[in-house]
């Protein structure tokens, strides 16, 4: 099983995805909301690509969020804070959403043989799916507009290491994450503080939505993708 790391969307060409389980990953928020959702009982997510498209969803009963430079635009009931996704009303909803980077990364994985969720939040249930799969996995990292980022890669390496033993290594990249998660993994939060994330949510105000997306394998559940919506019922 061979594991591989995409540390940003504009490397993508560079590796082939045809018959891999591509590991979305988008810690501060997408990844993390999308599993808080289905956690609390979301019938699903439809991953769009932009904020009209989910104002037209609502014709067919879907209920609209988006988030843009880590707000919510006007007129949407939803945003992507976990936060939102809590609440017990929306229950049997479907959802159609739209962020800045983790739908975009979602939508670029078409040529996987799989896609599923991953987030700190279901870290451990990612891991056995992938070992149960056997398949060769890429982590693929939302990045921010592009750019790397430090939260994305900490869980790709997070996930390696848990992998430890049952995947082969030939990626510098995923040897990075791993060092780089080793070197944080004692205080993720501490060590993120100096993210540029974490300096947007702070001028935000909105800094415990990285302390909840920090934390560690809360949900058994591992979301998967066909032509779009993210549910758990594909498994
Ligand atoms: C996203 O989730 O696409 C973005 O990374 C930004 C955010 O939600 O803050």
């Amino acid at each position: 099983m061979q594991f591989e790391t995409i540390l940003s969307p504009l490397l993508l060409p560079l590796y082939d995805l045809h018959g891999k389980t591509v590991v979305v990953i988008d810690i501060l928020r997408a990844t993390s909301t999308i599993c808080t959702g289905l956690n609390t009982g979301v019938e699903h997510f439809l991953a769009v690509s932009q904020p009209t498209e989910a104002i037209e969803a609502q014709k067919k009963g879907y209920i609209a969020a988006a988030e843009r430079n880590a707000v919510k635009p006007e007129g949407f009931l939803l945003g992507n804070s976990p936060f939102e996704y809590l609440n017990k009303d929306i229950l049997g909803k479907k959802i159609a959403i739209t962020t800045t980077n983790g739908t975009r990364c979602i939508s670029l994985s078409n040529n996987a043989y799989e896609i599923i969720i991953g987030s700190f939040l279901n870290l451990n249930a990612v891991a056995k799916y992938c070992i149960n799969s056997k398949r060769d996995v890429v982590a693929f990292c939302a990045g921010w507009k592009d750019k790397f980022n430090l939260e994305d890669t900490l869980f790709a390496g997070a996930l390696a290491n848990k992998l430890a033993g049952k995947i082969e290594i030939n990626c510098d990249s995923t040897i990075a994450a791993i060092d780089l998660y080793k070197s944080a993994e004692n205080n993720l939060f501490k060590y993120l503080k100096k993210a540029s994330h974490a300096k947007r949510f702070e001028k935000l105000g909105i800094k415990n939505d990285m302390k909840f997306c920090l934390q560690m394998s809360i949900y058994d559940i591992v979301p998967k993708v066909e032509n779009g919506v993210i549910s758990l019922k594909n498994l």
